[in-house]
Protein backbone atom coordinates (compact mmCIF):
# COMPACT_ATOMS: atom_id res chain seq x y z
CA UNK A 1 0.00 0.00 0.00
CA UNK A 2 2.86 2.35 0.68
CA UNK A 3 4.92 1.40 -1.70
CA UNK A 4 1.55 2.20 -3.97
CA UNK A 5 1.36 5.66 -2.37
CA UNK A 6 5.37 6.20 -3.14
CA UNK A 7 5.02 5.48 -6.76
CA UNK A 8 1.71 7.30 -7.62
CA UNK A 9 3.25 10.74 -5.89
CA UNK A 10 6.80 9.69 -7.72
CA UNK A 11 4.75 9.97 -10.76
CA UNK A 12 2.59 13.18 -10.07
CA UNK A 13 5.99 14.39 -9.28
CA UNK A 14 7.27 13.47 -12.32
CA UNK A 15 4.30 15.02 -14.26
CA UNK A 16 4.26 18.56 -12.73
CA UNK A 17 8.30 18.79 -13.27
CA UNK A 18 7.97 17.83 -17.20
CA UNK A 19 4.70 20.46 -16.95
CA UNK A 20 7.29 23.15 -15.38
CA UNK A 21 10.44 22.31 -17.78
CA UNK A 22 7.86 22.18 -20.92
CA UNK A 23 6.79 25.53 -19.52
CA UNK A 24 10.00 27.32 -19.17
CA UNK A 25 11.52 25.49 -22.50
CA UNK A 26 7.76 27.12 -24.23
CA UNK A 27 8.59 30.29 -23.18
CA UNK A 28 12.11 30.24 -24.08
CA UNK A 29 11.01 29.34 -27.32
CA UNK A 30 7.97 31.60 -28.15
CA UNK A 31 10.20 34.71 -27.14
CA UNK A 32 13.29 33.40 -28.57
CA UNK A 33 11.38 33.69 -32.00
CA UNK A 34 9.37 36.69 -30.97
CA UNK A 35 11.59 39.02 -33.76
CA UNK A 36 10.55 36.88 -36.61
CA UNK A 37 6.79 38.57 -36.85
CA UNK A 38 5.09 37.06 -40.06
CA UNK A 39 3.19 39.79 -41.82
CA UNK A 40 0.12 38.13 -40.97
CA UNK A 41 -1.36 41.42 -38.60
CA UNK A 42 -2.93 44.33 -39.86
CA UNK A 43 -1.62 47.26 -37.87
CA UNK A 44 -3.97 50.36 -37.46
CA UNK A 45 -1.29 53.59 -37.70
CA UNK A 46 -1.42 53.64 -33.86
CA UNK A 47 2.75 53.34 -34.16
CA UNK A 48 3.17 56.31 -35.42
CA UNK A 49 4.94 58.24 -32.76
CA UNK A 50 8.25 56.54 -31.79
CA UNK A 51 8.35 57.97 -28.43
CA UNK A 52 5.40 56.35 -27.78
CA UNK A 53 6.84 53.27 -27.45
CA UNK A 54 7.92 52.20 -24.44
CA UNK A 55 11.56 49.61 -24.34
CA UNK A 56 10.73 47.11 -25.97
CA UNK A 57 11.09 43.54 -24.27
CA UNK A 58 10.74 41.16 -27.12
CA UNK A 59 7.27 40.00 -25.43
CA UNK A 60 6.30 43.60 -26.02
CA UNK A 61 6.78 43.43 -29.83
CA UNK A 62 4.51 40.38 -29.57
CA UNK A 63 2.01 41.27 -27.42
CA UNK A 64 1.56 44.82 -29.08
CA UNK A 65 1.10 42.45 -32.21
CA UNK A 66 -1.85 40.17 -30.80
CA UNK A 67 -3.27 43.23 -29.23
CA UNK A 68 -3.43 44.89 -33.09
CA UNK A 69 -4.63 41.56 -34.37
CA UNK A 70 -7.82 41.61 -32.18
CA UNK A 71 -8.63 45.06 -33.42
CA UNK A 72 -11.11 45.44 -35.70
CA UNK A 73 -9.92 46.77 -38.27
CA UNK A 74 -11.52 47.01 -41.58
CA UNK A 75 -9.94 44.46 -44.56
CA UNK A 76 -8.53 48.00 -46.34
CA UNK A 77 -6.77 49.11 -43.45
CA UNK A 78 -5.56 45.67 -42.67
CA UNK A 79 -3.68 45.85 -46.28
CA UNK A 80 -2.94 49.47 -45.96
CA UNK A 81 -0.70 48.84 -43.14
CA UNK A 82 0.20 45.25 -42.97
CA UNK A 83 3.67 44.45 -41.48
CA UNK A 84 6.07 45.29 -44.62
CA UNK A 85 9.75 45.00 -45.64
CA UNK A 86 11.41 47.74 -46.07
CA UNK A 87 14.53 48.87 -47.29
CA UNK A 88 17.44 49.53 -44.94
CA UNK A 89 17.52 53.41 -43.66
CA UNK A 90 20.91 52.85 -42.09
CA UNK A 91 23.57 50.85 -42.94
CA UNK A 92 26.71 49.70 -41.16
CA UNK A 93 28.69 49.53 -43.51
CA UNK A 94 31.93 48.30 -41.79
CA UNK A 95 34.66 48.09 -40.74
CA UNK A 96 35.53 44.63 -40.94
CA UNK A 97 36.21 43.31 -37.66
CA UNK A 98 35.35 46.73 -35.91
CA UNK A 99 32.39 45.18 -33.40
CA UNK A 100 29.58 45.04 -36.81
CA UNK A 101 28.06 42.42 -35.55
CA UNK A 102 28.07 43.35 -31.67
CA UNK A 103 26.67 47.08 -33.15
CA UNK A 104 23.88 45.82 -34.99
CA UNK A 105 22.58 43.37 -32.19
CA UNK A 106 22.78 46.35 -29.57
CA UNK A 107 20.75 48.17 -31.91
CA UNK A 108 18.61 45.75 -32.48
CA UNK A 109 17.68 45.77 -28.76
CA UNK A 110 15.74 49.77 -29.61
CA UNK A 111 11.88 49.32 -30.30
CA UNK A 112 11.96 51.15 -33.56
CA UNK A 113 14.68 48.99 -34.80
CA UNK A 114 14.45 45.94 -36.82
CA UNK A 115 18.41 43.91 -38.20
CA UNK A 116 18.74 42.34 -41.13
CA UNK A 117 19.75 39.14 -39.42
CA UNK A 118 22.33 38.07 -42.26
CA UNK A 119 24.72 40.53 -44.04
CA UNK A 120 23.33 40.38 -47.50
CA UNK A 121 25.99 41.22 -49.84
CA UNK A 122 23.72 42.88 -52.08
CA UNK A 123 25.81 45.91 -53.02
CA UNK A 124 29.27 44.00 -52.81
CA UNK A 125 28.28 40.90 -54.83
CA UNK A 126 27.98 41.72 -58.56
CA UNK A 127 25.80 38.46 -58.91
CA UNK A 128 23.54 39.88 -56.03
CA UNK A 129 23.09 43.26 -57.03
CA UNK A 130 21.93 42.13 -61.09
CA UNK A 131 19.03 40.52 -59.04
CA UNK A 132 17.70 44.00 -58.25
CA UNK A 133 16.66 45.85 -55.71
CA UNK A 134 13.05 44.44 -55.25
CA UNK A 135 15.65 41.12 -54.40
CA UNK A 136 17.35 43.31 -51.67
CA UNK A 137 13.74 44.57 -50.34
CA UNK A 138 13.08 40.95 -49.93
CA UNK A 139 15.65 40.00 -47.95
CA UNK A 140 14.64 42.28 -45.47
CA UNK A 141 12.81 41.34 -42.37
CA UNK A 142 8.93 42.53 -41.49
CA UNK A 143 8.71 45.01 -39.58
CA UNK A 144 5.95 47.92 -38.95
CA UNK A 145 5.84 51.32 -41.10
CA UNK A 146 7.30 53.48 -38.55
CA UNK A 147 10.52 50.93 -37.50
CA UNK A 148 13.56 51.48 -39.38
CA UNK A 149 15.77 47.99 -40.91
CA UNK A 150 18.99 48.29 -40.12
CA UNK A 151 21.62 45.86 -41.84
CA UNK A 152 25.43 44.99 -41.83
CA UNK A 153 27.79 43.70 -44.01
CA UNK A 154 31.54 44.96 -43.81
CA UNK A 155 32.53 44.48 -47.17
CA UNK A 156 31.01 47.42 -48.15
CA UNK A 157 33.30 49.70 -46.83
CA UNK A 158 36.00 48.26 -48.38
CA UNK A 159 34.65 47.48 -52.36
CA UNK A 160 34.40 50.21 -54.93
CA UNK A 161 31.68 49.91 -56.38
CA UNK A 162 28.92 50.00 -53.37
CA UNK A 163 29.19 54.06 -52.72
CA UNK A 164 27.19 54.69 -56.09
CA UNK A 165 25.51 52.11 -55.75
CA UNK A 166 24.16 52.60 -52.32
CA UNK A 167 23.18 56.43 -53.38
CA UNK A 168 21.50 55.42 -56.54
CA UNK A 169 19.52 53.05 -53.76
CA UNK A 170 19.16 56.12 -51.14
CA UNK A 171 21.10 59.46 -51.60
CA UNK A 172 19.98 60.33 -47.97
CA UNK A 173 20.71 57.29 -45.59
CA UNK A 174 22.56 56.87 -42.30
CA UNK A 175 25.98 54.98 -43.02
CA UNK A 176 27.08 53.69 -39.77
CA UNK A 177 31.10 52.91 -39.46
CA UNK A 178 32.97 51.17 -36.30
CA UNK A 179 36.37 51.57 -36.08
CA UNK A 180 38.92 49.94 -33.49
CA UNK A 181 42.50 50.95 -33.46
CA UNK A 182 43.85 50.06 -37.01
CA UNK A 183 47.00 47.30 -35.73
CA UNK A 184 44.78 45.58 -33.15
CA UNK A 185 41.62 45.15 -36.48
CA UNK A 186 44.11 44.13 -38.54
CA UNK A 187 45.26 41.48 -36.38
CA UNK A 188 42.26 40.41 -35.25
CA UNK A 189 41.51 40.33 -39.35
CA UNK A 190 44.43 38.15 -39.55
CA UNK A 191 43.10 35.81 -36.18
CA UNK A 192 39.66 35.22 -38.44
CA UNK A 193 41.59 34.16 -41.63
CA UNK A 194 44.00 31.92 -39.82
CA UNK A 195 41.18 29.94 -37.80
CA UNK A 196 39.52 29.31 -41.26
CA UNK A 197 42.57 27.98 -42.29
CA UNK A 198 43.03 26.27 -38.74
CA UNK A 199 39.69 24.28 -39.50
CA UNK A 200 40.78 23.36 -43.01
CA UNK A 201 43.98 21.79 -42.08
CA UNK A 202 46.08 24.31 -43.57
CA UNK A 203 49.28 26.26 -42.75
CA UNK A 204 49.47 29.59 -42.87
CA UNK A 205 52.25 32.15 -41.88
CA UNK A 206 52.79 34.28 -39.51
CA UNK A 207 50.84 37.85 -39.38
CA UNK A 208 54.41 39.81 -38.86
CA UNK A 209 55.34 37.69 -42.40
CA UNK A 210 52.30 38.99 -43.77
CA UNK A 211 52.00 43.18 -42.79
CA UNK A 212 55.74 43.32 -43.11
CA UNK A 213 57.78 43.09 -46.53
CA UNK A 214 60.85 41.14 -46.19
CA UNK A 215 62.61 42.53 -48.76
CA UNK A 216 62.10 46.63 -47.91
CA UNK A 217 61.55 45.72 -44.17
CA UNK A 218 58.54 48.27 -44.26
CA UNK A 219 55.01 47.62 -43.80
CA UNK A 220 53.19 45.52 -46.30
CA UNK A 221 51.00 48.30 -47.96
CA UNK A 222 49.59 45.07 -50.33
CA UNK A 223 48.39 42.88 -47.30
CA UNK A 224 44.93 42.72 -47.20
CA UNK A 225 44.31 43.45 -43.24
CA UNK A 226 46.68 46.35 -43.91
CA UNK A 227 44.70 47.95 -46.45
CA UNK A 228 41.31 47.98 -44.68
CA UNK A 229 42.67 49.32 -41.72
CA UNK A 230 43.92 52.82 -43.95
CA UNK A 231 40.15 53.86 -42.73
CA UNK A 232 40.35 57.20 -44.52
CA UNK A 233 41.43 55.41 -47.65
CA UNK A 234 38.35 54.57 -47.77
CA UNK A 235 36.28 56.89 -46.23
CA UNK A 236 37.18 59.29 -48.95
CA UNK A 237 35.40 57.47 -51.95
CA UNK A 238 32.33 57.38 -49.94
CA UNK A 239 32.66 60.98 -49.88
CA UNK A 240 32.62 61.28 -53.16
CA UNK A 241 28.79 60.59 -52.98
CA UNK A 242 27.82 61.29 -49.42
CA UNK A 243 28.25 64.15 -47.37
CA UNK A 244 30.44 63.71 -44.10
CA UNK A 245 27.16 64.45 -41.87
CA UNK A 246 25.39 61.44 -43.18
CA UNK A 247 28.02 58.91 -41.38
CA UNK A 248 28.12 58.04 -37.62
CA UNK A 249 31.58 56.93 -36.86
CA UNK A 250 31.65 54.23 -33.38
CA UNK A 251 34.37 54.08 -31.24
CA UNK A 252 34.77 50.27 -31.80
CA UNK A 253 36.95 49.12 -28.66
CA UNK A 254 34.86 51.65 -26.23
CA UNK A 255 31.69 48.94 -27.88
CA UNK A 256 33.71 46.84 -26.31
CA UNK A 257 34.25 47.94 -22.95
CA UNK A 258 31.48 50.30 -22.12
CA UNK A 259 29.00 49.96 -24.91
CA UNK A 260 26.21 52.07 -23.89
CA UNK A 261 27.47 55.36 -24.48
CA UNK A 262 28.17 54.78 -28.41
CA UNK A 263 24.72 53.23 -28.44
CA UNK A 264 23.17 56.30 -27.36
CA UNK A 265 25.27 58.45 -29.85
CA UNK A 266 24.02 56.26 -32.54
CA UNK A 267 20.45 56.98 -31.33
CA UNK A 268 21.04 60.30 -31.50
CA UNK A 269 22.11 60.28 -34.85
CA UNK A 270 19.43 58.13 -36.15
CA UNK A 271 16.96 60.54 -34.92
CA UNK A 272 15.45 57.90 -32.54
CA UNK A 273 14.30 58.07 -28.77
CA UNK A 274 16.79 57.00 -26.01
CA UNK A 275 15.38 53.66 -25.33
CA UNK A 276 18.25 51.17 -24.77
CA UNK A 277 19.87 51.30 -21.29
CA UNK A 278 22.60 49.70 -19.00
CA UNK A 279 19.70 47.04 -18.21
CA UNK A 280 19.59 45.53 -21.56
CA UNK A 281 23.78 45.52 -21.32
CA UNK A 282 25.43 43.16 -18.86
CA UNK A 283 28.85 42.17 -18.35
CA UNK A 284 29.37 38.27 -18.98
CA UNK A 285 32.84 37.43 -16.77
CA UNK A 286 33.24 34.02 -18.35
CA UNK A 287 33.00 35.43 -22.38
CA UNK A 288 34.80 39.09 -21.18
CA UNK A 289 32.58 40.87 -22.98
CA UNK A 290 28.87 42.71 -22.66
CA UNK A 291 26.11 40.28 -23.50
CA UNK A 292 22.10 41.62 -24.28
CA UNK A 293 19.23 41.29 -22.37
CA UNK A 294 15.87 41.69 -23.84
CA UNK A 295 13.59 40.79 -20.84
CA UNK A 296 13.83 39.05 -17.78
CA UNK A 297 14.24 35.49 -19.61
CA UNK A 298 15.96 36.21 -22.79
CA UNK A 299 19.06 37.12 -22.37
CA UNK A 300 21.59 36.47 -25.20
CA UNK A 301 25.73 36.71 -25.88
CA UNK A 302 27.67 37.06 -29.37
CA UNK A 303 28.76 33.79 -31.04
CA UNK A 304 31.79 32.21 -29.61
CA UNK A 305 33.36 33.49 -33.17
CA UNK A 306 33.46 37.18 -31.64
CA UNK A 307 35.65 37.81 -29.07
CA UNK A 308 39.10 35.28 -30.53
CA UNK A 309 41.82 35.50 -28.92
CA UNK A 310 44.91 36.79 -30.36
CA UNK A 311 48.00 35.66 -31.11
CA UNK A 312 50.98 37.47 -30.12
CA UNK A 313 52.64 39.84 -32.32
CA UNK A 314 56.28 41.04 -32.32
CA UNK A 315 55.86 44.26 -30.83
CA UNK A 316 58.71 45.58 -33.41
CA UNK A 317 55.79 45.07 -35.86
CA UNK A 318 53.29 46.33 -33.85
CA UNK A 319 55.23 49.54 -33.67
CA UNK A 320 55.99 49.75 -37.35
CA UNK A 321 52.45 49.65 -38.10
CA UNK A 322 50.60 51.78 -35.49
CA UNK A 323 53.65 54.69 -37.18
CA UNK A 324 52.40 53.53 -40.55
CA UNK A 325 49.07 54.51 -39.45
CA UNK A 326 49.44 57.09 -37.59
CA UNK A 327 48.86 59.74 -40.73
CA UNK A 328 46.04 58.04 -42.14
CA UNK A 329 44.60 58.50 -38.24
CA UNK A 330 45.24 62.30 -38.12
CA UNK A 331 43.49 62.73 -41.53
CA UNK A 332 40.40 60.37 -40.08
CA UNK A 333 39.87 62.44 -37.52
CA UNK A 334 40.31 65.58 -39.23
CA UNK A 335 37.40 64.65 -41.54
CA UNK A 336 34.79 62.76 -39.00
CA UNK A 337 35.39 64.82 -35.99
CA UNK A 338 36.10 61.87 -34.16
CA UNK A 339 39.45 61.86 -32.37
CA UNK A 340 40.44 58.32 -31.32
CA UNK A 341 43.54 57.84 -28.38
CA UNK A 342 45.55 55.50 -31.08
CA UNK A 343 48.88 55.68 -31.28
P1 LIG B 1 37.88 40.02 -31.83
O1 LIG B 1 37.40 38.69 -32.28
O2 LIG B 1 39.14 40.44 -32.44
O3 LIG B 1 37.92 40.18 -30.34
P2 LIG B 1 32.90 42.01 -36.30
O4 LIG B 1 31.53 41.67 -35.77
O5 LIG B 1 32.89 43.27 -37.09
O6 LIG B 1 33.52 40.86 -37.00
O7 LIG B 1 33.79 42.35 -35.06
C1 LIG B 1 34.22 41.35 -34.17
C2 LIG B 1 34.74 42.02 -32.93
O8 LIG B 1 33.65 42.54 -32.19
C3 LIG B 1 35.44 41.07 -31.99
O9 LIG B 1 36.80 41.11 -32.35
C4 LIG B 1 35.13 41.64 -30.61
O10 LIG B 1 36.26 42.15 -29.95
C5 LIG B 1 34.18 42.78 -30.90
N1 LIG B 1 33.06 42.90 -29.97
C6 LIG B 1 32.53 44.07 -29.57
N2 LIG B 1 31.58 43.89 -28.69
C7 LIG B 1 31.46 42.56 -28.51
C8 LIG B 1 30.60 41.75 -27.72
N3 LIG B 1 29.70 42.31 -26.92
N4 LIG B 1 30.75 40.41 -27.78
C9 LIG B 1 31.69 39.86 -28.59
N5 LIG B 1 32.53 40.59 -29.38
C10 LIG B 1 32.41 41.92 -29.35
Amino acid sequence: MLFKQQALLRQKLLVLGSLAIGSVLYLVARVGTLDRLQPTCPIEGRLTDPDQIPLRTLQFKRGLLRKLCKGNASREQTHRQSLVQQLPRAIIIGVRKGGTRALLEMLNLHPAVVKASQEIHFFDDDENYARGIEWYRGEMPFSFPHQITIEKSPAYFITEEVPERIFKMNSSIKLLVTVREPTTRAVSDYTQVLEGKERKNKTYHKFEKLAINTNTCEVNTKYKAVQTSIYTKHLERWLKYFPVEQFHVVDGDRLITDPLPELQMVERFLNLPARIGQYNLYFNATRGFYCLRFNIVFNKCLAGSKGRIHPEVDPSVVTKLQRFFHPFNQKFYQITGRTFNWP
